[in-house]
């Protein structure tokens, strides 16, 4: 093999490995290193995709029991068969990892299997085993991703105490399970097992769920949630999660009244969020800079601060998201073939993949309220839109928050059936700089979820015609 590449992307996961077909694209010498046995880092080992797959076959469960009955769809006996539940999901993990591995192959990607370091801003060594190999590269690429945190003194065992990673591969359903931190993972995780007949209990810290949400969307997710038979604790700090014989305790304190609390449950899902990866790159010795919270610090071109390295996805600012990864690795990979490439970071969609979905781009009410900015508001009910109604998904709504002036879209909140599809047309329109008045006059085919989004614009101009 020629050891001498354009570029080497350390990392195979959405942003990496997605930066590299890029490069290779461009006509550029890439490698890519990965130090798991298959590529796809968190987002397809263990996390969107598992948890995707959980959520959907978690649901159809959840509809078969709970939900067909009503529809005239009479079935003598559900049952959960865990076992071909999981390998189901395994089965799909399986399949898009090796189409990765099929891309690289068909892009001439060089694909280095073993963990790299950095040696020196032109040098990686590349470890698997006892073998080690040096490459030369001109440019190198970290997207090394994040991994999940804790609460000090808690320890995750991935036994009873579990991560995103543990809660994706319980043998059994858990009689109770206890949910640390109302984010993303801990409501799409409660969520699979609350379907599949745990007792859930999300704590969480703030009185809130979902921070940085738009506040209006996360008070009604909450609703919707505690609805379907999960439980919240707000306002609660964890100070203690032990194993006592085959339970779980959890110790905890009322941040308002000091009161402290404790539960016992079969198992612990501690989702307080994730940390960027960098251990054993080398990087304080290449002298690439880290801020205070461990984020690589970049320009504005994704440059470190060594210029021929470069940092995308998890391990620098800004929402850990596989999407927002992997904008900033077609980026990098254009820039380094000499394009303008560029991310827009004002429109980042957020979808939580729990039912109903929900879906947000752009700016909330409160970041707005906080920059003085003059908007409007046009907001529209599922219940008043005939496809939600006939399908009997009627929860939740649309926002659209437009400048008060320009009408310009700043921001778009959904709750509500298929959204975190529906939310690429408002990103799109995003994108174009588009009006409210814009999506309004755009005819939405009847009868679709999507015209909730027209009756929203309509309602940011006070004329919606079916509420
Ligand atoms: P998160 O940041 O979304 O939520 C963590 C929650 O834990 C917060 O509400 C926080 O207030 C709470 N918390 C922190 N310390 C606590 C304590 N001691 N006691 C009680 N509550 C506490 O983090 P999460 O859910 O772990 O997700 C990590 C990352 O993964 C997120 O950045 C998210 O963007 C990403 N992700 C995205 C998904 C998607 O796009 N659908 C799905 C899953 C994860």
């Amino acid at each position: 093999m020629n050891d001498n590449f354009d570029v080497i992307v350390i990392g195979g996961g959405p942003g990496g490995y997605v930066c590299a077909i890029r490069a290779a694209q461009l006509g550029l010498k890439t490698a890519c290193v990965e130090s798991r046995t298959t590529l796809g880092g968190t987002c397809l080992n263990v996390g969107c995709i598992p948890s995707k797959s959980l959520l959907n076959l978690s649901e159809n469960y959840n509809k078969a029991k709970k939900d067909f009955i009503n529809q005239g769809i009479e079935l003598s006996d559900v049952k959960l068969n865990i076992n071909k539940m999981m390998s189901n999901k395994d089965k799909s993990v399986k399949v898009l990892t090796k189409g990765v591995e099929f891309l690289f192959k068909k892009n001439k990607v060089t694909y280095l299997k073993g963990k790299g370091v950095i040696f020196s801003k032109n040098d990686v060594v590349v470890y698997e085993n006892e073998k080690k190999q040096s490459y030369k590269t001109k440019n190198i690429v970290i997207a090394t991703g994040s991994f999940p945190t804790s609460i000090p003194g808690v320890d995750i065992d991935e036994k009873n105490i579990v991560s995103s990673t543990g809660a994706l591969s319980f043998s059994e359903v858990p009689k109770n399970l206890v949910v640390i931190g109302g984010g993303y993972i801990g409501l799409e995780m409660g969520s699979v097992w609350s379907r599949l007949g745990s007792k859930v209990t999300v704590l969480e810290y703030l009185d809130f769920i979902t921070p940085g949400m738009d506040r209006e969307v996360s008070n009604e997710f909450k609703k919707i949630l505690t609805k379907q038979g999960i439980n919240f604790k707000l306002n609660n700090k964890v100070t203690a999660v032990t194993n006592v014989k085959n339970k779980v305790a959890i110790e905890f304190v009322n941040n308002q009244s000091s009161v402290k609390d404790r539960i016992e449950c079969d198992k612990v899902l501690v989702s307080v969020g994730r940390k960027p990866y960098t251990d054993g790159l080398n990087l304080q010795k290449i002298g690439v800079k880290k801020d205070a919270k461990g984020s690589i610090v970049v320009n504005n071109k994704l440059q470190t601060s060594i210029n021929n390295i470069y940092a995308i996805g998890d391990v620098i600012k800004g929402p850990m998201l596989a999407h927002k990864a992997e904008e900033e690795g077609i980026a990098v990979a254009e820039i380094l073939a000499g394009q303008a490439g560029h991310v827009n970071y004002d429109v980042i969609p957020g979808v939580i993949y729990t039912s109903p979905e929900v879906a947000t781009v752009g700016k909330t009410e409160e970041q707005l309220k906080s920059e003085n900015q003059t908007y409007k508001v046009g907001k529209f009910p599922f219940l008043a839109n005939s496809r939600a109604k006939v399908n009997n998904e009627t929860d939740g709504f649309v926002k659209i928050l437009a400048h008060a002036k320009t009408d310009k879209v700043l921001g778009v909140h959904i709750i509500g059936p298929h959204c975190g599809d529906m939310i690429a047309e408002m990103a799109l329109a995003m994108e174009f700089g588009a009006s409210a008045e814009d999506i309004a006059r755009t005819c939405h085919a009847h009868p679709t979820h999507t015209e909730a989004i027209k009756e929203a614009a309509l309602a940011v101009d006070k004329r919606p015609i079916h509420f």
